[in-house]
């Protein structure tokens, strides 16, 4: 059984190549290293033992990518997590992010299209539920406006694979994922953010192992327990595992529609502070941060309602939150040590 994962040496997609390969799966990364690098084909192969065939290309390439579909005409699924997911990048290059985002679906369902290939899984986000009216968010609540170019794409990317579905003869999954932080028990792969991070945990390892000051804490004036936003933190190896469920499902012919939408969540929201105790605790170090202003576009609080998922996927998300904060700490230090 071979799969296409496209963006496979990034963050979730490096995690998802270990699953699937555990799994008996053959899988061909297609990566234009733009967010990753090369080593970390050496690292998957480390970990599973089997080496995943690497292509280093542009998705957005139509006829790259063309070709790409009609040398691999036996696949039986794509999942396809190439794409750029820097919020403020977004709202400074939207153009960017439209083209890189949605031309390289197209180019992927073309080519799916042409080729007689099915089966198709969509790494979605949380982000189309905006701030929720109701918590935990299900996978029926409403699609708010998009806060960002980024989350436009996202919102227009299921959009597109609705109307495909229609017309050609491909399936769907999207997952819409909460926040997944953590790494590999092996350590030998993680997140890996280009320059200063994003993200909160990322920002909480680099803080810690000493190549930032300070972590700012954005907002302790939310309507929360503690002030602080709340989130819905996966472990990415749950939600690797789940790629592979979803993967598995499509396969064996088990879609209820054409096109799916999973939440892929754990169901507990834990606060910005919530998150630093965890770390604190875990690490054995003391965090250094500071309470600053709100972060303009940031939502309250989100977590899922991962019942569908539980019941329809029969997928369930097993780490908890010292899990992942530990996982991510010992990536810190395995990453740093090995440069
Ligand atoms: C963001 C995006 C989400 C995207 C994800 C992946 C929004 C609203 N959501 O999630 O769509 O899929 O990134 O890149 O932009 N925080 C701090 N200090 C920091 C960093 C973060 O206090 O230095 C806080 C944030 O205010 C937030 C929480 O930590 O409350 C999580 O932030 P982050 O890790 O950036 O994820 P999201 O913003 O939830």
């Amino acid at each position: 059984m071979k799969i296409l994962v496209t963006g496979g040496t990034g963050y979730i997609g490096s995690h998802t190549v270990v699953e699937l390969q555990n799994q008996g799966f053959e899988v061909i990364i297609v990566d234009n290293l733009s967010n990753s690098q090369a080593w970390i084909v050496d690292a998957i192969t480390d970990i599973s033992g089997k080496k995943p065939v690497f292509e280093q290309f542009d998705l957005a390439d139509q006829k790259l990518t063309s070709d790409f579909f009609k040398r691999h005409n036996d696949l039986q699924g794509v999942i396809h997590f190439a794409a750029y997911k820097a919020v403020g990048e977004s709202v400074e290059k939207p153009l960017m992010y439209y083209r890189n985002n949605l031309v390289s679906l197209m180019n992927i369902l073309e080519g799916m299209a042409e080729n007689q290939i099915e089966n198709l899984v969509f790494s979605s986000s949380c982000t189309v539920y905006g701030q929720p009216d109701e918590l935990p968010v299900s996978e029926k609540a409403p699609i708010k406006l998009a806060e960002s170019p980024y989350g436009n794409t996202k919102q227009i990317s299921e959009e597109i694979l609705k109307d495909t579905i229609k017309s050609a003869k491909i399936k769907a999954i999207a997952l819409r994922y909460f926040n997944p932080i953590g790494a590999h028990q092996t350590a030998k792969i993680g997140e890996l953010p280009l320059g200063v991070p994003n993200n909160l945990v990322p920002f909480i390892t680099q803080t810690a192992i000493g190549l930032r000051k300070q972590l700012s804490v954005f907002g302790e004036d939310y309507n929360t327990p503690d002030g602080t936003a709340i989130r819905d933190y996966i472990h990415v190896v749950d939600l690797a595992e789940a790629h592979v469920v979803a993967v598995k499902r499509m396969i064996e012919k088990q879609m209820k529609n054409a096109f799916e939408v999973f939440n892929l969540g754990t169901g507990n929201g834990y606060s910005v502070l919530d998150v630093i105790k965890s770390f604190e605790k875990v690490s054995g170090e003391k965090l250094n941060y500071k309470i600053v202003d709100r972060r303009a576009g940031d939502v309250e609080q989100v977590w899922a309602n991962p019942e569908w998922s539980h019941k329809e996927l029969g997928w369930k998300a097993k780490r908890n939150l010292d899990e992942m904060t530990a996982s991510a700490w010992k990536w810190e230090q395995y990453y740093r040590n090995k440069k």
